[in-house]
């Protein structure tokens, strides 16, 4: 069976991921410099599935330690999650990010090239989308006008990819736009854990229900949405998973650069989210409405229907999974 090198596999996206490919019988090789993650995180996928991947603690820059890992390893195809993703970080450090962000892009593409390794599937964002499209966002629509340096750094990587298999017809590069991933693996053995207080929703949400925070500032209720909170499109960790598989799948016969939204297709508003979180675990969680957050947008949601038709992906679970499966990891991390 095939070998598959995950760059920042430790994480977020990249460990549920991992799981996945473990259970499809792929051999895994985590490369990560475990700086938004720990080791535990490789037992734990261990536990979960019975197979060890293969874990090389480096940073993806390095390029000298990142040719040992094809050396020593028959990479396939390479899954490319390592990179900086907070778009508050990235405002302040807009160098380290691209340097970061398209630095292991550039490093990656040129190892690959001297190993003979052609597939390529990158993690990329629905921020490259801008501010400037209605929606449901397609992928023939334009990208540019990002919001900030971070979906800037994902939109230059992607272009690096598309110019890449321009230059060598024999390159095959699968862009998988995110929408908004949420949720965590039903063992509650692996999640988000975000450092410090959280930017992002859910995250937020579960530690309030830990009581680790005291209230949730809700940014913005007069957003021309049904209920005046922003919308955006929730997808469950383990369907993105699962999206990479079927983007593993199709990049086999593949040549050339395409971009896939992986979302739901469906909106859902801050209120509707903390609604169904408090619905589903049987808790009640303080608010209040705060202006707006700088940078956001009202709405958005894929048009998830290219990913269905080209790749047979589609997104199985439901809110309610999400709200269950992120409430299950947020107890369970504490004893981790
Ligand atoms: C969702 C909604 C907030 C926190 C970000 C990145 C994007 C991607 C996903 C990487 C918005 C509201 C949030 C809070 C709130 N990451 N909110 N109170 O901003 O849609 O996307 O994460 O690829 O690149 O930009 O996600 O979870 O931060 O916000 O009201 O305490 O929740 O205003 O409407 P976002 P988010």
């Amino acid at each position: 069976m095939e070998t598959v090198l995950l760059t920042g596999g430790a994480g977020y996206i990249g460990s549920h991921t991992a799981v996945a490919l473990l259970e499809a019988g792929y051999e895994t090789v985590i490369a990560d410099d475990l700086t938004n993650s720990e080791a535990g995180v490789i037992d734990r996928i261990k536990t979960i599935t019975g197979r060890s991947p293969r874990f090389y603690n480096i940073n993806v820059l390095d390029a000298a330690a990142l040719d040992r890992v094809f050396e020593e390893n028959e990479i396939s195809a390479v899954l490319h999650f390592a990179g900086f993703k907070s778009v508050a970080n990235s405002v302040k450090d807009p160098v380290g990010y691209y340097k970061n962000n398209v630095g292991t892009t550039i490093t990656l593409l040129e190892t690959m090239k001297k190993h003979g390794c052609g597939r390529f599937v990158f993690s990329s964002s629905a921020t490259v989308y801008g501010c400037n499209n209605p929606i449901p966002y397609t992928e023939a629509m334009p990208t540019g006008s990002c919001a900030s340096p971070y979906g800037w750094t994902k939109l230059v990587s992607e272009r690096i990819l598309f110019d890449a298999a321009v230059a060598d017809s024999a390159f095959s590069a699968v862009i998988l736009r995110y929408f908004n991933p949420i949720g965590a693996h039903e063992s509650g053995l692996i999640g988000e854990k975000p450092n410090g207080v959280p930017d992002n929703l859910m995250p937020y949400i579960t530690q309030l229900a830990a009581g680790k925070r005291d209230i949730l500032r809700v940014f913005g209720s007069d957003y021309p949405t049904r209920d005046g909170t922003g919308v955006r499109d929730y997808i469950h960790v383990c369907d993105l998973a699962a999206g990479h598989l079927a983007a593993l799948d199709y990049s086999r016969g593949h040549t050339g650069a395409e971009a896939f939204n992986l979302g739901t297709g469906r909106g859902v508003s801050v209120l509707e989210l903390v609604r169904a979180f408090e619905r589903v675990n049987g808790l009640s969680l303080p608010l209040e409405y705060a202006p707006r957050r700088p940078g956001d947008l009202a709405e958005y949601y894929a048009d998830a229907g290219k990913a269905e038709r080209v790749l047979g992906w589609r997104a199985e679970k439901t809110i309610d999974d999400m709200c269950r499966d992120s409430w299950r990891w947020q107890k369970n991390s504490e004893n981790l």
